[in-house]
Formats: structure tokens, sequence, C-alpha cells
């Protein structure tokens, strides 16, 4: 069954042609990146408008590398949710327009589903139940995919997900946009312990975390050195940083690992390229002899591979989109967004 599917929910335009929910055909990402990095964030409406020019020209790009007519498609998916209203909303109506053209199924999927699915191009025997760690931009949470549709979140972040808290570092220091990759580089080679900076415990939640303590300590460990005329040792401070996020992240998935009993871990989501959280989840993966899920750094940013890997999932399910589908800018994980109406 050959699905295409498009994701437009933040920055990056893309369209992809997915077989039987594991094999890419294609895969085409139009990242708008330079022009946000101009503003040092994401600016909604020019995100939106982005994507109006992009979405047919990587659609019928998306075709032509997999050499696929749009009349030998079986359905067409896109993000419904969550996202920025105005970028999803592009993708979305898109996509159900196109699926209604052709008279094809409209397959709506949750943007963060479609992250966990990233798994299954990279390896093709992963079933659920596995665990995992999301760590995206938007949302950071430990989540037991009970069933390729059927998810629960064991825990999460009180405040910001982790790779908000890495952006908003990331302008403190004057790295730029966006901050990610940014520090992740600027880290290598720094100490790791040169800085000593917080890490959150949440009572009586153990698999709950935050990263407003930790944000706020760096921001004011920049101030205090600029106001004292100091010099921060970027790499070490960055270093310092990345070790944090680690010891807030890790800890939390070995703890559901023990809870859960499932030794199945995948890491999904725009942080999951981190170079240092990827050392510590193999570390941690051996230790706990749980089998590690990692996807390759070209699968763990925004693509719209992984919504046609999940969508695949969701046509099996019959969660399949009316044409008064809607889009939405939140929906929990576990919500199924064809049923969602406001
Ligand atoms: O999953 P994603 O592409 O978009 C959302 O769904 O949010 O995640 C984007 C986030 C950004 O905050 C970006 O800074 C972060 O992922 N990111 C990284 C790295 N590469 C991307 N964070 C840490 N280290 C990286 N190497
Ligand atoms: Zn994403």
């Amino acid at each position: 069954m050959k699905i295409l599917a498009i994701e437009s929910s933040c920055d990056e335009t893309a369209a992809a042609i997915i077989e039987d929910g594991r094999k890419i055909c294609s895969n085409i990402i139009d990242s708008q990146v330079e022009t946000h990095a101009l503003y040092g964030g994401v600016v909604p409406e020019i995100a939106s408008r982005g994507h109006m020019e992009a979405v047919v020209r990587v659609t019928e790009q998306a075709l032509r590398e997999a050499d696929v007519r749009k009349e030998e498609l079986d359905a067409v998916a896109a993000t419904c949710a969550p996202g920025l209203i105005g970028a999803v909303l592009v993708g979305a109506n898109f996509g159900k327009s196109l699926a209604f053209a052709l008279g094809k199924p409209f397959v709506p999927v949750h943007h963060i589903r479609g992250h966990i699915a990233a798994a299954y191009l990279a390896y093709p025997d992963l079933k659920p139940p596995f665990l995992t760690l999301v760590a995206s931009g938007g949302h950071s949470m430990i989540v037991l995919v009970r069933d390729y549709t059927d998810f629960e979140i064991l825990g999460g972040t009180r405040d910001d997900a982790a790779g908000e808290a890495f952006d908003k570092v990331a302008r403190v220091l004057g790295a730029g946009y966006p901050g990610g990759p940014k520090i992740d580089k600027m880290a290598q080679g720094g100490d790791p312990h040169g800085y000593k900076l917080p890490v959150s415990h949440v009572k009586d939640a153990p698999m709950d975390f935050s990263f407003s303590g930790l944000k706020t300590a760096v921001i004011n460990l920049a101030h205090n050195a600029e106001q004292k005329g100091e010099t921060l040792r970027e790499a070490d401070l960055a270093a310092s940083f990345c070790q944090a996020v680690v010891d807030t992240l890790v800890p939390r998935l070995a703890h559901a690992i023990e809870q859960t009993g499932v030794r199945e871990v995948v890491c999904a989501g725009g942080v999951a390229a981190n170079s240092w959280l990827r050392r510590a989840l193999t570390e941690m993966a051996e230790q706990k002899k749980a089998a590690l899920y990692l996807p390759p750094l070209s699968l763990c940013g925004d693509n719209a591979a992984m919504i046609g890997a999940q969508a695949y999932y969701e046509y099996q399910a019959g969660h399949l989109g009316t044409t008064a589908q809607n889009a939405f800018a939140t929906a929990e994980i576990s919500e199924d967004v064809c049923a969602k109406i406001r």
C-alpha cells in the first residue's frame, strides 16, 4: 500500500511516499530554517505562507522521485495536530483536498505519533510494545507504545520541552537558531562538569521532570558573567547543559524500564539527534540489557516519511478522516485525531 504523506506543523514543508508503513520510496524536506534564523525563532505567519508556496512543489517532487503517479496512491495522509496551527492547517487542508480530488482515503496523523513511527522506517522488525523517550521542540515525555495506535504517557515535562530549552539557551549564548544542533556542536570537547547546573526532581512523580530551573540557571550564569565582564567557557557551559539534559531524561527512562519491564526502547524527536543523549542512552540500554532503537539523524527532525509510516497503521486501525476533518494546535498523543472535534 502506497501512502503520500504531508508534514507542515512547524518550519519544514515535507512530502514522502511510504510503502506498507516501512519502506521509504521518497522523502522530500523543504526547510525554512534560514528564513526563521533571521528572526531567532519560527515566525508563525511566515511559516504558514512558506508552506503555501512549497507544498505543491514538494509533493510533485515526492511523486517524481518515487516514480508514482497520483492515481496509483492508496491514500493521502497529513499531520493534523499538534503544531503551529496556521502551519498545520496548510498541509492538513492540502492533504485532505488532494485525497478528495483523487477519491482516496484521507488519513490524519498525530505529529508525535509520527516521530515515534520514524523508528519503524529505520528498524523493519520493530513492533510494539516498546517504551519511547520523546524529545522534540514542543514535547518531552516518556510513552509506553502498547500498540501502533495505543499510547500511554508515563511521564513528561512540567514546563519546557527539551528542544525548547536547547533553543532558549542557544539564544542566550548567542549561538543562533535552531539551538539544538548549535549547542551540540559548541559542546564538543567541553567539560560536562565544568559548570554545576541543576537537574530537576518532581516530588512523587519519578517519571516527570522540568527544564525551567536548568534554563534559568544558564540564563543567570550568562547575565552574571556579562555584568562582571567575564567570559564564559562556552564549550564547558554547552557540555554541562547537554549533560544536565541527559541526567534529567535518561534516568527517567531507566526508571520506566524498571517499572514496566519493557526492554525495547526508542528515542524520537529532534533532540534524539543530540550526540550526548545518544551516547548516554546507548550506555544506559547496555546496563539495563535493553534493546535501543535510535533513528538515523535524518529521521529525527521533522519529515513526512515518519507521518507516512504512522499513517499506514492508522489506516489499518480504520482511523480515516472525513471531508470535515479539522486540524488542531494541541492534541494528546493518546487522542484519536479523527474523532477530535475542537
Ligand atoms: O522534532 P522536531 O524537529 O520538531 C518538533 O516537533 O518540535 O524538534 C526540533 C527541536 C528543536 O528544538 C531543535 O533545537 C532540537 O529539536 N534539536 C536538537 C538537536 N537537533 C535538533 N537538540 C539537541 N541536539 C541536537 N543535535
Ligand atoms: Zn516534530
